[in-house]
């Protein structure tokens, strides 16, 4: 079972932050790193997971209303004395550049799904082939459309497509949407393991509203196992690490 870091650590430490990515990287043994891409009102990339920024910011507003300027400006409480902002995609792939050369993975959701934002996928592909980080990047989304899009301006890239149930994600790939991987929800692997054995099977976990799983509750990884997943994006990969 391979783990990735949801968020980065965001189980103890704002999710989607230098210092949730920070925190993940020195984790010895994880495979990756999962963030969320948006664009901002001047078109940068900014990783935030909602498409507000009320619940992680002391902001209110949508994040495309916001200007790179102006969203820096917003306060994201660690509870360490220090504030985070939220990062540029640039500001967290400079922080793990090190990490990302001795094999850490990076998972970039494109969070498009609720709002389309244009050109988001011509900017990330580009950055990632300017930093030569091809081989390091897993990109994903909900939106088959935009994992169409990556496939064509990225013909070799590692492509997962997002969905609730495993099924769907099946279904999405065998329709010809691009993606190589599935990304479903943990809960929602419904078919039977022969069906998905010969994909890779990236489950991922929610609860950052309304918690699962709380700390001090261990999961079951070996039983995630048997149902055929071989990959977990966690809250708190440290626990298992
Ligand atoms: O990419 C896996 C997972 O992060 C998808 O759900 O809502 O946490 O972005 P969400
Ligand atoms: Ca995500």
């Amino acid at each position: 079972m391979k783990l990735w870091a949801h968020r980065g650590c965001s189980q103890r430490y704002p999710e989607n932050t230098l210092l949730a990515f920070e925190k993940a990287a020195q984790i010895n043994g994880l495979t990756g790193i999962e963030l969320d891409i948006q664009l901002t009102k001047d078109g940068r990339m900014v990783v935030i997971h909602d498409e507000r920024v009320d619940r992680t910011t002391d902001g209110i507003g949508y994040v495309r209303e916001y200007t790179l300027e102006e969203i820096r400006k917003l306060k994201i409480d660690a509870g360490t004395g220090k504030k985070e902002v939220i990062p540029t995609i640039e500001e967290v792939l400079d922080l793990l550049e090190k990490k990302i050369k001795k094999g850490l993975k990076i998972n970039i959701e494109l969070k498009n799904s609720v709002y389309p934002y244009q050109g988001m996928e011509e900017k990330i592909v580009e950055l990632i082939e300017k930093r030569g980080m091809e081989e390091s990047v897993v990109y994903s989304s909900f939106y088959t459309a935009s994992v169409e899009k990556i496939r064509k301006l990225s013909p070799k890239a590692e492509i997962g497509i997002l969905d609730h149930k495993v099924s769907d994600c099946l279904y999405k790939v065998k329709g010809g949407c691009g993606a190589d991987v599935l990304h479903p929800y943990w809960r929602g692997i419904d078919l039977p393991r022969e069906q998905i054995e010969k994909y890779q099977v990236r489950a991922w976990f929610s609860g950052h509203l309304y918690p699962e799983k709380p700390t001090g509750t261990r999961l079951d990884i070996e039983e995630l196992e048997r149902k055929g997943i071989t990959d977990v994006f966690l809250n708190e990969p440290e626990r298992y690490l």
